[in-house]
């Protein structure tokens, strides 16, 4: 069972400038929450309760101001600052320590997922014994992300970072997991063209390998990436469209949290307390009733 969980929310948010000049991208709102609420809600959501966010330097504050040490949720959260940023997998190297030689699962900072039956396919995930397991879904423009190529029986037989031509619509998504090899693997690693270390040259790895296993999260299911002003807002507007429609948050840590029975009411009540009069708190107050 995977027990740990690293969330990448560093990064210079270069496509976000120069609103990300002073503030790091993962803690502007996506509608009515901060962005890390949602790739920690997913970790959350799939019984992980042993959180690494990386963040960039000097950083570490103002997440902690809002996320504290996670206690108030039932779960543990260290932080780690990230000096540079040179590529996704060197978060299993800043995260050595934490890892300690266990298997761990991986979340971009600005990646949100939403579907039917998340919740299962992400229990299951976390039964990962050996090798990595990915996560695809279709995009538009294939361009700008990490490409999978399949043959017939849906195997995964090439990995492209950003490919500038390719038949291929699906994309690999920022959740993934991990063996414990994942630290070695990463320490072996070459800097690209781009001069970062590739998530898809680690994802190549554990292929070669015959260990790379993918899903799809089908069209049913929503993935955004909000780290371009465009698909930022419209990951706010999904959420907001959702949100009043239904009547439920999305990524509601604290709901998450008293639904698994990871804090008590009384916590409950302190959260209410923390946040103060708002909407989230309105929403927090009526899971008491
Ligand atoms: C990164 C990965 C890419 C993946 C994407 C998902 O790209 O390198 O493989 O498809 O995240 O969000 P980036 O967003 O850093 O350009």
């Amino acid at each position: 069972m995977i027990k740990k969980g690293i969330i990448l929310a560093g990064g210079l948010g270069t496509r976000m400038s120069p609103i990300t000049k002073s503030v790091n991208k993962q803690l502007l709102p996506i509608y009515d929450k901060p962005m890390i609420f949602y790739p920690l809600s997913i970790l959350m959501l799939a019984g992980i309760k042993e959180i690494l966010i990386i963040v960039n330097k000097g950083q570490v504050s103002q997440f902690r101001k809002v996320l504290k040490n996670g206690e108030h949720l039932g779960i543990k959260i260290q932080y780690k600052e990230q000096s540079q940023p040179n590529g996704l997998p060197e978060a299993f190297v800043i995260g050595e320590k934490f890892i300690n030689n266990q298997n761990v699962a991986l979340i971009l900072g600005d990646n949100f997922f939403y579907a039917q039956s998340l919740t299962k396919t992400l229990q299951n995930s976390v039964k990962l014994k050996t090798g990595a397991k990915v996560f695809l879904h279709p995009v538009k423009n294939p361009k700008l992300y990490g490409i999978a190529t399949l043959n017939k029986k849906n195997k995964v037989i090439k990995l492209i970072e950003k490919p500038i031509k390719t038949k291929s619509n699906l994309a690999v998504t920022g959740l993934y997991f991990f063996d414990k090899n994942v630290v070695k693997f990463s320490k072996q690693l070459k800097p690209s063209k781009r001069k970062e270390l590739e998530i898809v040259d680690l994802l190549n790895k554990y292929k070669k390998l015959n260990r790379l296993n993918a899903e799809f999260l089908g069209r049913g299911g929503a993935w955004l990436d909000a780290g371009s002003i465009d698909d930022y807002y419209d990951t706010t507007a999904f959420v907001s469209a959702i949100e009043k429609r239904q009547g439920f948050k999305i990524a509601c840590l604290e709901e998450i949290s008293f639904r698994k029975k990871w804090i008590s009411k009384k916590e409950l009540e302190k959260g209410i307390k923390f946040y103060g009069n708002c909407e989230y708190s309105k929403y927090l107050k009526l899971l008491l009733t």
